[in-house]
């Protein structure tokens, strides 16, 4: 049995860091594990602008101090009316990375999303001629569509049209939650990819409704019947290079998820490559990890893997129920649980 496993050092390539005290808290658990990572830009208000991202990269920095090397890569926030110029101008001077499309309404921060993809057709033209990136939340926000369907609707009604009318866009569907969303990806061509979460790979809709609400469970997509969690675990254990790491870790404070009307989010950060681990063996095929964490990522972005590596061990790896209950009062993934990987020191 493989008791200890070094890979390159890992990238996540979907990371929701908030800001002020909150991203001083959660900064750490990435960097610690991660040498890069793809930052979210749902603030409020959302980065859509080369000024606010670099700000917003700064404050980063600052909360991870020395739990690194860790480059955060910034996203631009995409909304009806923003400036396909301001985004050129964000990735020619290195700062955005990429776009992410939120329909509008779709999930946290979304409001300021896209209403209408066509509305974005300048923007989507000049990131196909930059080679830019455009990261997808996949899901259709009309009231007739079944919460449990909305990501295989937006592959028929939004992402295959788009990626029709821009040949040469290169998209990155996020957070896969569905056997569709598999097969659409394998099925287009090099320039469309997948990043898939840790708790999409372990959790179906049991597990947040069965034996009563489960408030730490619920994300968005929101996590599917069994069998597309078996799709999902098949597809990262084949070693696709289509599929990659992103842990979309999204800390919600616990009153905001214990409510009425909870969060969508899965904190993850503190479990973010041990969750994985712990997964890929039980599948068999530990030796896929490193494709999946390190190499495919930066294959798709046109980026060099990482230089160092980091070491994990198969020791019992306790989970902390709460983490700073005082103060930003997250629950993590595997609140609790034992986990039989963790990150050597
Ligand atoms: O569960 C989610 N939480 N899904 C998203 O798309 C957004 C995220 C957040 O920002 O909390
Ligand atoms: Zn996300």
């Amino acid at each position: 049995m493989t008791d200890t496993l070094t890979i390159r050092r890992p990238d996540d390539w979907h990371l929701h860091l908030r800001d002020d005290a909150m991203l001083s808290l959660v900064a750490p658990f990435t960097a610690e594990r991660f040498g890069r990572a793809i930052v979210m830009p749902n603030l409020v208000p959302p980065v859509t602008t080369v000024a606010a991202a670099k700000a917003y990269r700064q404050r980063i920095l600052e909360a991870v101090g020395d739990a690194g090397p860790f480059e955060p890569l910034m996203t631009a926030y995409l909304t009806d009316t923003i400036d396909p110029e301001e985004v050129a101008r964000g990735h020619e001077e290195g700062v955005f990375m990429a776009c992410k499309l939120y329909p509008a309404g779709a999930t946290t921060n979304s409001d300021a999303g896209v209403t209408d993809i066509r509305n974005i057709d300048p923007v989507l033209a000049q990131m196909a001629a930059l080679g830019m990136p455009l990261l997808v939340h996949g899901e259709v926000v009309d009231a007739d569509i079944d919460i449990f369907d909305r990501e295989k609707v937006f592959l028929e009604r939004v992402l295959a049209p788009t990626l029709e009318r821009f040949p040469d866009l290169k998209v990155v569907l996020e957070h896969i939650t569905t056997a569709d969303s598999v097969e659409f990806v394998q099925a287009g061509g090099e320039r469309l990819a997948a990043t898939v979460t840790a708790h999409h790979l372990r959790i179906d809709r049991n597990d947040i409704l069965v034996g009563g609400i489960k408030p730490h469970m619920y994300c968005l997509p929101v996590a599917k019947r069994a069998r597309h969690k078996e799709a999902l675990r098949e597809a990262v254990a084949s070693g696709s290079p289509k599929l990659f790491l992103g842990t979309d870790s999204a800390p919600h404070a616990r009153p905001a998820k214990e409510s009425g009307c909870g969060c969508a989010g899965i904190f993850s950060a503190p479990v973010g490559i041990e969750s994985y681990a712990q997964t890929f063996d039980e599948l068999g095929c530990l030796e896929k990890l490193e494709g999946f964490a390190s190499l495919h990522g930066p294959r798709f972005y046109g980026l060099a893997p990482n230089e160092g590596t980091i070491t994990l061990e198969r020791a019992p790896f306790e989970v902390p129920a709460r983490i700073d209950p005082e103060g930003q009062d997250l629950t993590p993934f595997h609140a609790g649980e034992r986990l039989g990987w963790r990150l050597a020191r």
